[in-house]
């Protein structure tokens, strides 16, 4: 089934320089990019975007992180998006993150683990996540050149 996901490189993955390799990874999967920006959370945006961790003990300290530099919101589409991103962004923990993967690659941290992705067990995160941070007038929608050579 065609959906879209919304992933966003977080501050260590921009501070990292490493845009370019997430969104080179999603685009040469065959996912098409629908929509991108760069910007710099407030608190009250980033509390509603973490809104369901909101009573775990890292929860201050992940918004303080969230918000302490340049963001990189995403909305990427393509067959089972929401899984196949999951899929190449690894664990959260990238103790656990299997190699080739975005975490098994180049995070150590949880608390520093590059970039996120909306849950897959939650049918409401993408619609949600994307809300926060778009509005429907910057989700586009065109056909990708390859499109006939991705899909059967
Ligand atoms: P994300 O939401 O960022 O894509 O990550 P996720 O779904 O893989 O993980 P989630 O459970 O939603 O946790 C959100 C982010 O909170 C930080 N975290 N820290 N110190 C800790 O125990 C802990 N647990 C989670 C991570 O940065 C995680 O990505
Ligand atoms: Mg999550």
């Amino acid at each position: 089934m065609t959906e879209r996901t919304f992933v966003m490189i977080k501050p260590d993955g921009v501070h990292r320089g490493l845009v370019g390799e997430v969104i080179s990874r999603l685009e040469s999967r065959g996912l098409k990019l629908v929509a991108a920006k760069v910007v710099q959370l407030d608190t009250p945006t980033a509390e509603d975007h973490y809104g369901e961790h909101a009573d775990k003990p890292f929860f201050e300290g992940l918004v303080e992180f969230i918000t302490s530099g340049p963001v990189v919101p995403m909305v990427w589409e393509g067959e089972d998006a929401v899984r196949q991103v999951r899929q190449m962004i690894g664990e959260t923990d990238p103790l656990d993150a299997s190699p080739g993967t975005v975490r098994g690659d180049f995070a150590l941290d949880i608390g520093r683990n590059v970039v996120h992705a909306s849950a897959h067990d939650d049918p409401g995160a993408n619609d949600r996540e994307i809300n926060i941070f778009f509005d429907a007038s910057e989700l586009t929608s065109y056909d990708r050149l390859d499109e006939s050579w991705l899909y059967e």
